[in-house]
């Protein structure tokens, strides 16, 4: 599916750019405001912790006249494309007459600063001046040679001008060739051979094809990509795709992202995204905001799930200076800062995307006020105090160590929330417990207290039973809980608790236990909407002798509620000797309610292993495959679907695909 795209429209509005640029420069510099508190780090920091760049493109104006400007710049970047001093109507206004002050500028910008810079662009069919349009076929391949070899032979000596895009905006929107003047001139031809005149001018820079509306898998990407395979197979120096990322929230994300880069990748070239940016239809809302702020987080999980991509090109970083407004009329606020240098929730998207948690080095708050109750000779249940965290405690171990003293901890579960019902313990024996929390990152806290246990005694001769529970009753019934309550027993060596059992329907199936309570009520959760159960509960003493059962309640939970069901769907898109791609795989909320998660898993033949994935979080235990929901995709109203794929390789002439998909909520 490939959403409705408008073509990228042209200006060549570079001059007026820079008056605007001239004018807006002399107005007080805004002071930059302190990070909020989901930013911790640069973005620099976190893309170059995975192995990845993060770069904007750069306007000189500011670049040399505004200090806010300058120190986003060389804070969170680690990589630079020149947005328009590279161009051949800057670089080489008319025949051999050279202006190379921008591209110094941004160059000796990135050394000072320690980023990468991206050369672009050397052949394109726009900002290139009249004198070349003109030219007949030989001289314009000569100005072709000559063009590439200064500009980029200016540069090859310098470590951090490491790229080139070679040629820009080739094919049309159909996949066929631009009808450009160097296309109408040259054939086809002129594009292998500004490769081979770049290589020759630079042997170590690499070397990229760009255009725009290549993101998804479409007629236009699938003509580049049967390009850069024909070029290769000719040894055509082509190294790099470039997708430019000019994103609108009103046309909807390309969804298939991840899938196609890593197609390309599997010609053996780099990708990269090389012109972020999400418009949005002004005015700015919370709501648009947030949708382009998932874009981001799309683009930037997408190139950090395929290893082939180098990075991320954002096209600027502050909506004070973007292309957008004066090319997309009513259209813009379409990068990471506003005008007055203020992240945007764009900015936390990229941030946490290329963070993904593994910056985060805090520790949860150690639980505390662990507490044991429901003591009986074979179980005991415990709670504690819930722990904090900045990034949300994913969990708590619970730790336990033999007798009153000595012995070691050792982990005999986990709970996520804050209580534990540790049962199989033996009679009339002490045990100690301490609890810990754990974060998403893996960081985990202190131990909490320590609280001792013993047993009651099994068997020691009381054979009277507890009175039978009377009055089992069910209030509070929502669609995935009640609350049940009930005549306490007496006993006459005292109650220690009451079994509660549960039978499915409104008659047949067997009751069996599903909770103790130390008290004369329980609340059983996690049940499904619109069902119906049966309970009763029967008394125990601390002899082990087990009353008789209680009247019966039957219940029945209300429609919706978390327990939405759902359903899944896959398909193989694609598939070859060795292996497979299957997208796309549809989720759909079944039940009546919305859901907030999901979860599918499914089993890969033996020797199949995962190789690419994406809008899904897919891991992986022996031949199983648990395919839980990404961040922007586990919320569905009734009735609503989404879809997340995968790449698989298989053992050549083994045909077979992931099958036995079925789908649970949360
Ligand atoms: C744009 C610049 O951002 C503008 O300032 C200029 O007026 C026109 O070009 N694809 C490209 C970029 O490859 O070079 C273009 O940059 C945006 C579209």
């Amino acid at each position: 599916m490939t959403p409705p795209r408008v073509p990228v429209r042209r200006s060549r509005r570079r001059l007026v750019q820079l008056a605007v640029v001239a004018l807006l420069s002399t107005f007080a510099v805004p002071v930059l405001s302190a990070s909020p508190a989901s930013a911790s780090g640069p973005l620099r920091t976190h893309a170059a912790a995975r192995g990845k760049f993060i770069g904007f493109a750069a306007a000189t104006s500011p670049l040399a006249n505004e200090a806010a400007y300058r120190t986003i710049a060389q804070t969170e970047f680690n990589q630079i494309t020149a947005e328009n001093v590279m161009k051949w109507d800057t670089t080489e206004s008319s025949d051999n007459n050279w202006n190379f002050s921008g591209a110094d500028q941004i160059v000796n910008f990135a050394v000072a600063n320690n980023q990468q810079v991206h050369g672009h662009t050397l052949v394109w069919h726009s900002q290139t001046p009249g004198w070349v349009q003109g030219l007949g076929a030989t001289a314009m391949r000569t100005a072709m040679q000559d063009h590439i070899a200064t500009l980029v032979g200016r540069y090859a000596n310098n470590a951090s001008v490491v790229s080139w895009d070679v040629v820009n905006e080739v094919f049309d929107e159909n996949g066929g060739f631009r009808s450009s003047f160097w296309y109408n001139t040259l054939g086809q031809s002129f594009i292998a051979d500004a490769f081979r005149y770049a290589r020759a001018a630079d042997p170590d820079a690499r070397l990229c094809i760009n255009d725009y509306n290549v993101e998804g898998i479409n007629a236009k990407s699938t003509a580049m990509y049967n390009l850069v395979q024909s070029l290769r197979a000719q040894n055509v120096p082509v190294d790099c795709v470039g997708f430019q990322g000019h994103l609108a929230t009103q046309y909807g994300f390309p969804s298939d992202l991840q899938q196609n880069m890593q197609r390309f990748a599997a010609l053996g070239v780099q990708v990269r995204v090389t012109e972020l940016d999400v418009r949005i239809v002004m005015p700015r809302s919370t709501a648009k905001d947030t949708t382009q702020a998932t874009y981001y987080s799309n683009v930037v999980n997408a190139c950090m799930a395929v290893t082939a991509c180098a990075g991320v090109t954002i096209w600027g970083f502050t909506d004070k200076y973007s292309w957008v407004p004066d090319t997309f009329p009513s259209e813009g606020a379409a990068l990471l800062y506003d005008a007055n240098y203020q992240q945007k929730p764009a900015y936390t998207a990229v941030h946490n995307a290329l963070d993904n948690g593994t910056s985060d080095t805090q520790a949860p708050s150690t639980p505390s006020s662990l507490a044991a109750s429901g003591i009986t000779s074979s179980s005991v249940n415990l709670s504690w105090t819930a722990s904090t965290d900045n990034v949300g405690v994913a969990g708590y171990d619970i730790l336990r160590a033999p007798g009153t003293s000595g012995g070691s901890f050792a982990q005999v579960g986990t709970s996520t929330t804050a209580s534990f019902s540790n049962t199989g313990l033996s009679a009339n024996t002490s045990y100690r417990y301490q609890v810990r929390a754990r974060d998403a990152a893996g960081n985990v806290s202190a131990v909490s207290n320590t609280v001792t246990v013993t047993t009651t005694g099994g068997g020691t001769g009381d054979t009277q039973a507890p009175s039978t529970p009377g009055n089992l009753a069910a209030s509070g019934t929502t669609s995935s809980s009640t609350n049940l309550s009930w005549t306490a027993s007496t006993d006459d060596v005292g109650v220690t608790g009451y079994d509660i059992l549960r039978a499915p329907g409104t008659s047949g199936g067997s009751f069996a236990q599903v909770g103790t309570s130390t008290t004369a009520s329980f609340s059983n959760t996690g049940l499904s909407a619109n069902t119906s159960y049966r309970y009763q509960v029967r008394a125990r003493d601390a002899a082990g002798n087990v009353s008789a059962v209680s009247n019966t309640v039957t219940v029945t939970t209300t429609g919706g509620g978390t327990g939405g069901g759902c359903s899944v769907t896959a398909t193989v898109q694609t598939q070859w000797n060795g292996g497979y791609v299957m997208q796309p795989i549809t989720v759909t909320n079944t039940g009546t309610s919305a859901i907030s998660s999901w979860t599918v898993t499914f089993t890969l033949p033996p020797g199949h292993t995962l190789v690419g994935q994406w809008n899904g979080v897919i891991t992986t235990s022996g031949q199983t495959a648990t395919a839980k929901n990404a961040a922007y995709n586990g919320s569905l109203a009734p009735g609503a679907s989404t879809t997340f794929g995968f790449q698989v390789a298989r053992p050549s002439g083994d045909n077979s695909t992931a099958s036995g998909f079925t789908c649970a909520t949360p």
